[in-house]
């Protein structure tokens, strides 16, 4: 028997999907090399704007052929998109192909699942639950090693659908992390640790007693070994000094910061429940560049948020065009239902937002080009 997983969303998927098989390979499945010849597919989904979604539809919409010659084939749909009980129900009643729906806090019960489809169809989300130590997972990665160390969000971005689907900021106690960590180095197949988290600078902020993220690090860097260490996603509001420090003084963790800036503009930051202004920002950058000479920055935009005028985006322009990022990532605003930026009055058009991020990505281009050049 033979699994196929498709993934969507961010490398904290990516990771979920290794586990997904190795909770697959537990139960005897073995991965293919095509989805043509899966006896089980598994759809990793992703929620964070519309077009991740719609090309999940689509996605699973094409196996309609599959499961006509495969009456056996087992069809499952997990993740973000799923952990919301309105798409997940729209999924079952749209594709009666698919066997298996369930939400981001259901994966330990996947086996469950799978055996229960022989008696029918299998739909449930669970609201919260806690972190399973005990999910076997397959590196699949190279020799880089995905290391969870915390999940959820706590910060409720108005745009952002995260929390609402990945639950609580919860830590995972530092000696399993150092753990996994050690046992991972000493397969000898790995050189990279990236640890990942929505917002890993809050890392131990639920733990009594713990440790925070900047002593985490170090005690990381403690292990025995040749390999760096790099982590993502921090949050400015959160990044703070001892960090920096941490990742200034310990040689194995990797001068890279992936700080979102998400707009240049305060109000329109204000609107977005970011909890920082672009001096803020600007001074945290400073901070970087003074104390790590050459870390490379990079940053993600939203442009076209509800109510953004032209001016108010062309501080984002001015913003990165100051900072000079390695790389950005830029996305049009897309509302989520049940965040709060969804029902608020002022939303832009898709010519407009287009034409941002448009200009956005050009001014990107030109920068790199000039910092080529030099
Ligand atoms: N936890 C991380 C990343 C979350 S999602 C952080 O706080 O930065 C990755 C990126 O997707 C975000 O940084 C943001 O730029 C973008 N994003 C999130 N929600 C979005 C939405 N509704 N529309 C467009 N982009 C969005
Ligand atoms: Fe979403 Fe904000 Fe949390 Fe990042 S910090 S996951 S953008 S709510
Ligand atoms: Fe997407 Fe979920 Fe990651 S919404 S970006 S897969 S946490």
């Amino acid at each position: 028997m033979k699994y196929f997983i498709v993934t969507y969303g961010c490398q904290m998927n990516v990771h979920e999907s290794e586990k997904i098989a190795g909770i697959l390979e537990n139960l005897g499945y073995e991965c293919a090399n095509e989805r043509e010849e899966a006896d089980i597919i598994v759809f990793n989904t992703c929620a964070i704007r519309e077009g991740a979604e719609d090309r999940v539809f689509g996605n699973v919409g094409n196996l309609k052929k599959q499961k006509k010659k495969n009456k056996d084939l087992i069809v499952a749909v997990c993740g973000c998109m799923t952990q919301k009980s309105q798409t997940a129900q729209r999924l079952l009643n749209t594709f009666p192909f698919v066997d298996i729906v369930i939400g981001t806090f259901n994966l330990p019960k996947l086996g469950y699942y799978i055996e229960a489809v022989k008696k029918g169809r299998q739909l449930e989300i669970l609201e919260e639950g806690d972190i399973d130590e005990s999910l076997p997972y397959k590196r699949t990665s190279g020799e880089n090693a995905w290391v969870n160390i915390m999940q959820g969000c706590n910060n409720f971005c108005t745009y952002c659908i995260v929390p609402y689907v990945r639950g609580r900021e919860k830590s995972r106690k530092p000696e399993n992390i150092l753990q996994e960590i050690r046992d991972t180095l000493a397969s000898g197949k790995y050189n990279k640790i990236t640890l990942l988290g929505q917002n890993v600078n809050s890392y131990g902020k639920d733990i009594e007693g713990g440790m925070n993220f900047a002593q985490l690090l170090r005690e990381i860097c403690k292990i025995e070994g040749d390999f760096t260490v790099s982590f993502m996603t921090s949050h400015p509001k959160d990044l703070t000094d001892d960090v920096i420090d941490a990742i200034a003084d310990e040689d194995k963790v990797e001068k890279y910061i992936h700080l979102p800036a998400q707009s240049g503009n305060n109000r329109v930051l204000k609107l977005m429940n970011r909890s920082y202004s672009r001096e803020k920002y600007l001074e945290i950058i400073r901070k970087i560049r003074e104390k790590i000479p050459n870390c490379r920055i990079t940053s993600d935009f939203i442009v076209g948020f509800p109510t953004e005028t032209e001016e108010e985006f062309k501080d984002t322009l001015s913003l990165v065009e100051e900072v000079k990022y390695d790389s950005i990532f830029a996305f049009m605003y897309s509302p989520r239902e049940g965040t709060v930026a969804s029902k608020m009055d002022g939303q832009l058009d898709d010519k407009t937002k287009h034409d941002r991020v448009n200009r956005l990505l050009n001014l990107e281009k030109r920068l790199q080009k000039e910092e080529g050049k030099k």
